[in-house]
């Protein structure tokens, strides 16, 4: 799939998937390559991904996820955390900037300072905030460029959030945002797509 619209389209969240399907190191590899190219607030990349192949992680995680049977069924089940300390880091990517020539020393110095103020200013909600935001736009894209390759995928939210973490051995600082399961979607489970509702009823133009 090339097109746009078409992907757009063609994205459904998947009811089930056909099992015993495994998902080439490749795919994984080019559409992680393409989604660092996705929005984030000051460039600080707060998402990270933790890719549960394995039928025993993946059974873990359905039992700490009340059971849903797709979770089973997926070739793979991936959890999409945010970082609240991404800004913790700033220095690394923006150093990483400054190499390239892309700013200089001043510039470098003036992002530094105020990305570290302003986090530790707004505090503990902005940080948990952000996380949320900012991984969520990362998992949208991932998604997306999940569809652009041919594999199907459901979000989902109806998990154990700190069974998730132990699981996966998450650390404290990172926020469990999403969980997507991901495979070929079983074409017999397959539903109409939900109402959505007209564009007057959700948009304002002021
Ligand atoms: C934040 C979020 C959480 C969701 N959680 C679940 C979930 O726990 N289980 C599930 O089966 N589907 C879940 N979904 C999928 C929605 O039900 C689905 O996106 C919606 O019905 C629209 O259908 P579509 O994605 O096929 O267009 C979730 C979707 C979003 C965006």
């Amino acid at each position: 799939m090339s097109n746009f619209l078409e992907v757009v389209k063609e994205r459904r969240s998947a009811n089930k998937f056909i099992e015993g399907i495994k998902i080439p190191k490749e795919d994984f590899i080019e559409i992680f390559t393409d989604l660092t190219l996705a929005p984030s607030a000051f460039n600080l990349q707060h998402a990270h991904y933790y890719v549960a192949e394995d039928k025993n992680k993946i059974n873990e995680i359905y039992e700490a996820s009340y059971n849903q049977y797709k979770i089973k069924t997926s070739s793979a089940t991936i959890i999409v955390t945010g970082d609240k300390n991404a800004y913790l880091d700033a220095s690394k990517i923006y150093e990483g900037s400054k190499f390239l020539g892309i700013i200089d020393n001043s510039e470098y110095e003036f992002m530094i300072n105020m990305i570290h103020d302003l986090y530790e200013r707004w505090g503990e909600e902005f940080k948990h905030d952000e996380a949320i935001r900012n991984a969520s736009l990362s998992a949208m894209q991932f998604m997306l460029l999940a569809k652009n390759k041919g594999w199907d995928t459901c979000p989902m939210i109806y998990f154990e959030k700190d069974k998730i973490k132990n699981i996966l051995n998450i650390p404290e600082n990172e926020v469990p945002v999403l969980m997507i399961t991901m495979g070929k979607a079983d074409k017999e489970s397959f539903r109409v797509r939900g109402y959505r509702k007209a564009v007057s009823e959700f948009v304002n133009f002021i």
